[in-house]
């Protein structure tokens, strides 16, 4: 009895160890050693943990380079391309090697044409190592207000919020669409470069630019809404479909219960 208690609780043990190993295992070296190291060596890895980039499989060294499968400080060295910290005036280029249009927009702007020590890059409005799903709360009056008054900012926001709101409120239509069963890949792919060109955009601080260019993003998002339109009549359709069949159902029943009572 006490044996076969052990044996399973060992088993039940193991179990319980295997995920572990192999998370382990799978972890980047910069991950395992880091989170071992002082304060500002560690802290970026609970940062990351909560961030878009981590959601999208971005990690220490997709940014930072080096060699994530060296377990010693030979995954820092430059020969493995290893980027550190890197300077201001470095961050847009050090991000824009993925978010390249972003990047273009943005050396457009005041923000970056301006004298060295009074612009924002990157990291100033999204962090290092933190970033979240852009929307536009990024830009409000605490934020934007750190190094010249709000009133242009606001301007900036103003042309944005009618589109914005199209955007987020397909966003949710969608994904009701996707929860009934609903093959949404095709309008999510249209949607997601409608937002994507829409927030590149604000990078170039442009009013003028962002108003002309609303337009045909505008008309983009009445196609994809028109493409949301058609399926949710399909599901009115198919709802009132399945209640027809559930009430012939119930009074074929009926109607068999009557007759069997009325049998002899
Ligand atoms: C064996 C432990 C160890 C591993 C593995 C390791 N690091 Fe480090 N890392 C350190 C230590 C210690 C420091 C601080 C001393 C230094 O800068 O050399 C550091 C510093 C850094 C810095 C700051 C450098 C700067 O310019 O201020 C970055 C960024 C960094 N590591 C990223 C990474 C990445 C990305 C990886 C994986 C490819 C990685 N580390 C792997 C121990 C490690
Ligand atoms: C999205 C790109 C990106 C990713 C992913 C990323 N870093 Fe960084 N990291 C940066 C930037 C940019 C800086 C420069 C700091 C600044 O501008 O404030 C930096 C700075 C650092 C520093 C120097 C100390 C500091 O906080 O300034 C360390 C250490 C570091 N990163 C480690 C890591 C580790 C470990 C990971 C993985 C958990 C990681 N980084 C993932 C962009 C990134
Ligand atoms: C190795 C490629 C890579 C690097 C380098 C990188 N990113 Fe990203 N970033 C991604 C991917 C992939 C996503 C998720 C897909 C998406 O939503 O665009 C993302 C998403 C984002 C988002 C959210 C976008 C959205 O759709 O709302 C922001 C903001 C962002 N990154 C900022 C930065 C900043 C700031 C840096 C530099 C510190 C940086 N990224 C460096 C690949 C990268
Ligand atoms: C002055 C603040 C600021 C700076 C500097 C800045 N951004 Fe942004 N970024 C924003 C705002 C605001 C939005 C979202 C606007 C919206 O909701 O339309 C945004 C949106 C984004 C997005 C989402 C766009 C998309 O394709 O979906 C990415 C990625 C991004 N920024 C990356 C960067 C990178 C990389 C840099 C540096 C080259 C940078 N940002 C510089 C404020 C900034
Ligand atoms: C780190 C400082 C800093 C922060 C933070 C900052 N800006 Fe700026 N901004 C500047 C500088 C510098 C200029 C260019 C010089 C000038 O015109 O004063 C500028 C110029 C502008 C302009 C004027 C463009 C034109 O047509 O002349 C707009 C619009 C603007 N910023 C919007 C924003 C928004 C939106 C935010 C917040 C998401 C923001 N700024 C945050 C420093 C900053």
């Amino acid at each position: 009895m006490i044996i076969k208690y052990l044996i399973s609780f060992s088993f039940s043990l193991l179990l319980a160890l295997v995920p572990q190993v192999f998370a382990q295992e799978g972890e980047s070296s910069c991950i395992s050693c880091h989170r071992e190291l002082e304060e500002d060596l560690a802290k970026p890895i609970g940062l990351w943990q909560e961030s878009i980039h981590k959601k999208n499989g971005i990690s220490c060294h997709d940014c930072h380079s080096g060699n994530p499968k060296l377990q010693d400080m030979d995954a820092m060295s430059p020969e493995a391309g290893f980027v550190g910290a890197p300077k201001e005036e470095d961050v847009p280029r050090f991000c824009g090697k993925c978010h390249v249009a972003v990047m273009e927009n943005y050396m457009k702007s005041p923000h970056w044409q301006t004298e060295k020590e009074r612009h924002p890059v990157c990291t100033t409005c999204h962090t290092a190592h933190h970033q979240q799903r852009a929307t536009i709360d990024l830009i409000n009056e605490k934020d934007c207000s750190r190094c010249h008054t709000y009133e242009r900012a606001k301007k900036i926001r103003f042309v944005m919020e009618g589109t914005e709101g199209s955007l987020v409120q397909l966003d949710g239509r969608i994904e009701k669409l996707r929860g009934e069963g609903f093959n949404t890949q095709s309008l999510e792919a249209a949607l997601f470069a409608n937002r994507n060109e829409f927030h590149r955009l604000t990078h170039v601080l442009s009013v003028d630019l962002i108003i002309n260019r609303t337009g045909t993003i505008r008309g983009d998002i009445k196609k994809v809404e028109k493409s949301v339109e058609n399926d949710e009549a399909r599901i009115k359709h198919r709802k009132i479909g399945g209640a027809i069949l559930i009430a012939f159902l119930f009074i074929s029943a009926f109607m068999i219960h009557i007759y069997r009572k009325a049998l002899p």
